[in-house]
């Protein structure tokens, strides 16, 4: 089980408390008084290259940091969750989506039974399968070969395939893979508009096979197919990725169609699973196999690396030097690679339902901060939106810049324009521009005093403001796996130091009750009056005007 300590009751958190409020952690001053400043702040592992020296710390933070890490018990919180104990108290579950990447001879248990040869197992049917429908082999029901595949989940049904999908459209295959996740009838009626239902293929991805968007969006595919297939050809168009293998079968799924998966798998680390079909269809088993080989390489270095070099454990202590300390309540994920367009998103589940939590492992409501609000967008798009408010808004604003070295299309000298870009944002971001500096700027310009005091303010970047970067050697499918699973090892630190249970979602369920409620209250013409007057009033509007 995991340790269930308040991390501010630790000598560690009080020590980190006093040193905080003695040092003023500038970045320039930090850097002129320490040369070796990067290589002391920074880790270079084969594949990639992780800078954390423009961080607001220096030596006794980092240390302190260590030491909360150490007297939170991550050490064996790590080996709890790697060995298959239920960490995930609260719903009796262990949490194992290392096991899915880990193709080592070595035994896995979950309630004393090996569980590597159902991964094998599941792992050989999506090879065999994903193999027969981009060959050709596998067929639709007038005899054509598929073109299209329609992933139709949400959430971890969702957000994991749709990244890696978009993250891998170089290594693609010749088969068109599409998602839809909203049950706003417009998603799915634009996806389906376009294609033909002789060559789509569906996968209904859900683990539970009750979430009311993915079954609503299956319902109406599958009416959509049965305009054109019969009720016998359903077999060769629908495939399931689900733990609840009987609610798969009673919408009418075959048994040999139904990829599973366990309980032990969560929705928003469960990519690495059969949810991964969809993946396996886009980039082929081969490129499937390798993002898992990456994953584990990470879960091998978060296993054994010393946490002074562990890159997970520092990316964690670094969040929590900045959401308990400077009290940043939010953190931005920038990734310098347009294949990295979903990243942020995809996090944002991944981070936010882990660690969006108040009570902790005791049963007690929090009195600290927890998971910060997660959000980015691919530079250098963000750059031309909201980084103004990173470089002189009033917010302090912790940041991840992630890019590739080498890039997977050479066009003239678009890469090192764009990774021009990363080096003067993180730069500027570290350092700023002093009043003294913008003064200079301006008398060079040849203004006059007046005017040169009159805008001086406008043109001072404070600065300060932390980052780390990670730099990756290319964009393959392994380097991908490595990379996220350096982040969900990162929210499992976070988490065990927030002395919260990481592995729930119990909030997302008010909303999804009520919504079922209200649902009967807008199929009939009742006046609405059940609600507060606010939702009564909104329920009666949409009810005339729909
Ligand atoms: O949003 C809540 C949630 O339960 C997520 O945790 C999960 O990824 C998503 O819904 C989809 O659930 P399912 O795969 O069971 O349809």
């Amino acid at each position: 089980m995991l340790p269930k300590i308040n991390p501010t009751h630790t000598t560690a958190w009080k020590s980190l408390h006093q040193h905080f409020a003695q040092n003023d952690f500038d970045l320039r001053t930090l850097f002129q008084h320490n040369p070796e400043r990067f290589q002391q702040f920074s880790v270079k592992r084969e594949d990639y290259l992780f800078d954390f020296s423009k961080n607001l710390i220096d030596q006794k933070t980092f240390d302190l940091l260590q030491s909360l890490a150490e007297e939170c018990e991550l050490t064996s919180a790590i080996e709890a969750m790697f060995s298959g104990e239920k960490i995930n108290e609260t719903e009796g579950r262990a949490v194992l989506h290392t096991a899915l990447r880990d193709f080592s001879d070595k035994a896995i248990l979950v309630d004393g039974k090996n569980i590597k040869p159902a991964i094998k197992r599941v792992l050989d049917q999506m090879k065999n399968f994903s193999e027969k429908v981009i060959s050709g082999e596998h067929k639709g029901f007038s005899g054509k070969e598929i073109t299209d595949v329609v992933n139709i989940g949400i959430g971890g049904s969702d957000l994991g395939p749709v990244m890696v999908c978009s993250a891998l459209k170089h290594f693609k295959t010749r088969l068109d893979v599409h998602f839809v996740s909203n049950v706003d009838g417009n998603h799915i009626a634009e996806v389906l508009k376009d294609l033909d239902p002789e060559t789509t293929l569906f996968i209904i991805a859900s683990k539970t096979f009750t979430t009311q968007e993915t079954m609503t969006n299956a319902e109406s595919a599958k009416s959509w197919f049965l305009k054109s297939g019969k009720q016998e050809e359903v077999a060769k168009h629908f495939v399931a990725l689900s733990t609840n293998i009987q609610a798969v079968k009673n919408f009418g799924i075959a048994e040999e169609n139904i990829f599973e998966f366990w309980d032990w798998v969560g929705g928003r680390y469960s990519l690495w699973s059969a949810i991964g079909l969809s993946i396996v269809l886009s980039v082929g088993y081969e490129n499937f196999e390798q993002l898992l080989k990456g994953a584990n390489e990470t879960d091998i270095h978060f296993q054994t690396a010393d946490f002074k070099e562990n890159v997970p454990v520092l990316m964690g202590l670094l969040g929590i030097w900045y959401r308990n300390f400077f009290d940043a309540g939010t953190y931005a994920i920038l990734p310098y690679s347009q294949y990295l367009d979903r990243f942020a998103a995809y996090l944002q589940q991944g981070d936010m339902e882990s660690n969006g939590k108040s009570v902790d492992r005791n049963g007690e409501f929090v009195e600290y901060e927890t998971g910060p609000i997660i959000w980015g967008e691919p530079g250098t798009n963000g750059q031309h939106a909201f980084y103004q408010l990173i470089h002189q808004g009033t917010e302090l604003i912790p940041a991840d810049f992630i890019a590739y070295a080498k890039s997977c299309n050479v066009v003239s000298d678009h890469q090192e324009k764009l990774l021009a870009n990363f080096f003067a944002q993180t730069e500027a971001l570290a350092f700023g521009k002093t009043e003294e500096e913008a003064r200079a700027e301006l008398e060079k310009s040849g203004i006059s005093e007046e005017e040169i005091q009159r805008l001086v303010n406008y043109k001072v970047f404070h600065g300060n403001t932390p980052t780390n970067s990670l730099i990756i050697n290319e964009l393959t499918p392994f380097s991908l796996g490595q990379l996220i699973a350096l982040y969900e090892h990162k929210i499992f630190v976070q988490g065990v130091i927030w002395n919260i249970f990481s592995f729930d979602q119990f909030g997302v369920e008010l909303g999804k009750v009520l919504a079922g409620e209200i649902l009967s209250e807008l199929k009939n013409t009742e006046p609405v009056t059940a609600h507060d007057s606010s939702t009564n009033g909104l329920i009666q509007y949409f009810n005339e005007k729909k």
